[in-house]
């Protein structure tokens, strides 16, 4: 079956937070955050809601369709404004769309696993799905707590994924979760995020490197032709642990985490886009997405530009 992404879109909030603002309040330095995880600066404000409806409109915008033109709305959440209703229908309402409309939370998988399930969606005769991942994680972060709050930050990225009879941009997928890790990574209702950092670092890169290479023999691709990684942006470790175990030059792994932060969902589109905009992203070239979070859940896949 064929899908092809069609048009991309993102959001996030105009305020800046700096590593050195952070040190005015937390027990932290620039140089300690820079050097343990990458991250620079993050951009803070905004709800699921309000940067999910932006990068929506802009996602359908870029693709050139109309409202009518969506059959389906999958909003990838771990932040979502309300437990009930799933923010998926108020964006539908603010986006003007009249289209069923779900939440998922697969934690920072969720977009993923929201494509994945898109995916499905055409298979069954849907024939365009807006996915989107949008995330306001600092609302459940303490910012006392140095741990996390260096981390965690807040944005949205959409795509439209449009069934194609005559071709494929997505060539394969290798999701998976495993729930005794559960207690590693969490947020309790009206709690805050908590982390066991060192042990979900180690499960990360072992998940990325055996997802990305499940996908990448289904797909039939070898980790040479992969021209572009578009990973989650946890820490710029991870990437560059997981990039080295899979025998892919970091220069090829995409960055936005260094001025966005952890965005859980959103990190995968955001990081597209931004090689999108840097002319990165090249007709017929391989690329690997691949996300992993919370759960723990993970999620590869490998794309071929059409
Ligand atoms: O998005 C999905 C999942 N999330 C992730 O994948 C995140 C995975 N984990 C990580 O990215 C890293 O484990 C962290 C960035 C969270 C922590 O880095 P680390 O190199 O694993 O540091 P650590 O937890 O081993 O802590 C080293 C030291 C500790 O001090 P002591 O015990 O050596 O005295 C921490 O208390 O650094 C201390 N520390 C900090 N110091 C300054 C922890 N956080 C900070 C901080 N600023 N923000």
């Amino acid at each position: 079956m064929g899908v092809r992404f069609k048009g991309w879109g993102t959001a996030l909030p105009d305020r800046i937070v700096t590593n050195d603002e952070l040190s005015k309040t937390l027990d932290t330095t620039n140089e300690w955050i820079i050097e343990r995880t990458g991250i620079k600066e993050r951009r803070i404000g905004g709800s699921a809601l309000t940067l999910g409806t932006l990068a929506g409109q802009r996602a359908l915008e870029d693709a050139g369709y109309g409202l009518d033109d969506i059959d389906f709305l999958v909003l990838a959440t771990t932040t979502p404004d309300r437990i009930t209703p799933a923010t998926a229908p108020m964006i539908a309402n603010a986006m003007g769309l009249h289209c069923p409309a779900m939440d998922l939370n697969a934690a920072c998988s969720g977009f993923m696993y929201a494509v994945r399930t898109a995916y499905g969606l055409l298979e069954t005769g849907q024939k365009r799905i807006l996915v989107i991942g949008a995330e306001h994680l600092s609302r459940w972060v303490d910012w006392n707590d140095r741990t996390m709050a260096v981390l965690l930050a807040d944005g949205a990225g959409a795509t439209v994924l449009e069934y194609d009879p005559d071709g494929t941009d997505l060539l394969s997928f290798s999701l998976g979760a495993d729930g005794s890790a559960a207690d590693l990574l969490t947020c309790e209702h009206d709690g805050f995020f908590q982390m066991d950092g060192k042990e979900v670092f180690r499960r990360a890169v072992r998940v990325v490197v055996s997802s990305a290479e499940a996908a990448m023999a289904e797909a039939g691709v070898t980790a040479d032709q992969i021209a572009l990684v578009i990973p989650h942006q946890a820490n710029l470790r991870i990437i560059q642990a997981a990039t080295q175990r899979l025998g892919i030059d970091m220069e090829r792994a995409v960055i936005v985490l260094d001025r966005y932060g952890n965005t859980s969902s959103a990190s995968i589109p955001l990081a597209f886009f931004d090689a999108r905009e840097n002319g990165r992203v090249k007709a017929g070239e391989y690329a690997l997405m691949t996300g992993f979070g919370a759960g723990m859940t993970w999620a590869s896949a490998i794309v071929q530009w059409s």
